[in-house]
């Protein structure tokens, strides 16, 4: 679909210039990508230092992880009751919250950004994108629709927004891979 490529597009550019500058504001955090310059091999074999203070509760952010989207967003208290008063056994991909988040910092969600339909970017990490009726995310390619703990909650992917391996080197900084 040539729009839907066209969203898929433009966050990819979005994610670039977040990468590259750093650029402050809103939403926005200076990810500690220090591999610009190294080979193909070892940037698929490294990780990603991502610096998470100036994410407010409510706000998202794309950081780039071998090449590939990720997010990480502060949940609100309000999104973080709406997660947990799912009944986890009627999801397609049935996951608690707290399954998918770190011990004490239930608030931080960190999933990678790609549909588990066909791989498209979902909206609603960047400020002011959908985020969809269950208020997580959005994929603009087919409608899969993700809840406040990105797990599948309509449409056709089959899997919830996969939580890659990651740690807290300190509580402000996240380490991906
Ligand atoms: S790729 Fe996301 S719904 Fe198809």
């Amino acid at each position: 679909m040539a729009e839907a490529d066209g969203v898929r597009r433009r966050d990819f550019i979005n994610i670039a210039a977040v990468s590259a500058a750093g650029v402050a504001g809103v939403g926005i955090v200076v990810p500690l990508v220090s591999q610009m310059s190294a080979s193909a091999d070892v940037l698929a074999a490294s990780s990603t230092e991502i610096d998470i203070s100036s994410i407010q509760p409510g706000q998202a952010i794309k950081a780039i992880f071998r090449k590939q989207p990720v997010f990480v967003r502060n949940l609100t208290p309000h999104e973080i009751e709406e997660a947990n008063k799912v009944d986890v056994s009627s999801l397609r991909d049935p996951q608690t919250l707290e399954q998918r988040t770190k011990e004490g910092k239930t608030n931080w969600l960190i999933t990678m950004g790609v549909c588990t339909h066909l791989g498209c970017v979902p909206l609603g990490a960047g400020e002011g994108e959908p985020r969809g009726e269950f208020g997580g995310y959005f994929c603009p390619c087919h409608g899969s629709t993700y809840d406040t703990a990105a797990r599948i909650r309509k449409g056709p992917a089959p899997k919830n927004l996969e939580v890659p391996v990651y740690e807290f080197t300190k509580d402000t900084v996240v380490k991906i891979g």
